[in-house]
C-alpha cells in the first residue's frame, strides 16, 4: 500500500503572471484584465502606479488560481491532448524489457509518476512489479485510470503533484510533466523529487523537446537536460545517464532524451 501519510492537500495551483502560452479566454479574464483595470485607474499618480504594482503582485501571487487545473482539465474535455499517444511511451516498454537498472522494482518498490495524465506509463510500471501512486491534477481521469491501476496494486491520485512530501519512491517516472510547468515552477519540481526519492531511488526524465529551435519554446516549455539538472541544484542527485531516445513516441515531432538521476544510498 501507497504510505497514509502522503498527503496532497493543494488542488490548487498558483498561476504565473504571463508565462503560460496556450489560455483559455477566462484564463485571460481572471488573471490579466483586472490588472488592466487596475492599471488603468491608477497610471496617472506615481504613487499610484507603485501601488498598484504592489496590489498586483500581491494579489496574484496570493490567489490560488483554479485556472491551470481548468486549462488541463479541458483539454482532456476536449480530447485536444497531443501528448498522450495512447500507450506508454515505447522507451519505457523498451528499457522494462531489458531489464534497465532504474526500471526494476526493489522487493515492495513503490513508483511515482507525477502528472500522469491517462495513465499510460503507470500501468505499464505496475504491471512491472512497481506499487504506483500516479498523481495528476484532473479529477476527470481518475474514472478510467483508477479501475486498471488498482486492479494492479496502485492508486490514482488527484492533487497538485508539486506538493508531495514523502521521500518514499524508488522511482519518480516523469514524462511530460517537467515541460508541462511554467519555468516559475521547476524549485518545487526540484523540491518534490527530492522529498519523494528514496535512498537509492531513481529519477527518470524524458527530456523533451530536444531539437527544437530554442525561440519556438514549448511545448508547453521549453526543455533541457541542464534545466533539469539546474532544478535540481543542491540536491544530492547522480547525474547517471542522459541517452538519446531510441524508440521514439508515434508522431513526436522532436527527439527525445532518457535522462537518469539516482539519490545517495543510505
Ligand atoms: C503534457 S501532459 C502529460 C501527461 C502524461 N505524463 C503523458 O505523457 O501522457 C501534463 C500532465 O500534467 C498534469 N499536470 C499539470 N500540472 C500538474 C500539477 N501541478 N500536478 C499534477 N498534475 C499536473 C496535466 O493535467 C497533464 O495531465
Amino acid at each position: 500500500m501507497i504510505p497514509p501519510s502522503l498527503s496532497f492537500p493543494g488542488s490548487i495551483i498558483w498561476t504565473i503572471p504571463g508565462l503560460s502560452l496556450e489560455k483559455s479566454w477566462n484564463y485571460w479574464l481572471r488573471n490579466w484584465l483586472w490588472k488592466v483595470f487596475v492599471f488603468r485607474k491608477l497610471r496617472f499618480h506615481s504613487r499610484g502606479l507603485l501601488f498598484a504594482g504592489i496590489l498586483v503582485f500581491i494579489i496574484d501571487s496570493s490567489m490560488t488560481s483554479p485556472s491551470d487545473i481548468d486549462f488541463w482539465a479541458s483539454r482532456y474535455r476536449d480530447k485536444s491532448t497531443p501528448w498522450d499517444k495512447g500507450g506508454p511511451h515505447p522507451e519505457l516498454l523498451l528499457r522494462l524489457s531489458e531489464g534497465a537498472p532504474e526500471l526494476s522494482p526493489p522487493p515492495g518498490g513503490r513508483a511515482l509518476v507525477p502528472g500522469c495524465g491517462r495513465g499510460w506509463d503507470a500501468i505499464a510500471l505496475a504491471k512491472s512489479g512497481w506499487e504506483v501512486l500516479a498523481v495528476d491534477i484532473v479529477q476527470e481521469l481518475e474514472k478510467d485510470l483508477s479501475p486498471t491501476l488498482s486492479q494492479l496494486g496502485g492508486e490514482f491520485r488527484q492533487g497538485n503533484a508539486l506538493e508531495s512530501q514523502t521521500d518514499a519512491f524508488e522511482l519518480i517516472f516523469d514524462h511530460t510533466f517537467f515541460c508541462a510547468l511554467p519555468p516559475g515552477n521547476r524549485a518545487d519540481w526540484g523540491r518534490m523529487v527530492k522529498n519523494c526519492l528514496a535512498p537509492g531511488g531513481f529519477l527518470v526524465s524524458i527530456v523533451f523537446p530536444v531539437n527544437r529551435p530554442l525561440d519556438e519554446g514549448g511545448p508547453p516549455w521549453r526543455m533541457t537536460l541542464d534545466d533539469v539538472k539546474a532544478s535540481l541544484e543542491g540536491f544530492p542527485l547522480g547525474f547517471l545517464e542522459c541517452s538519446p531516445v531510441r524508440e521514439r513516441s508515434p508522431e513526436r515531432a522532436w527527439d527525445e532524451q532518457w535522462a537518469v538521476f539516482r539519490a545517495p544510498c543510505l
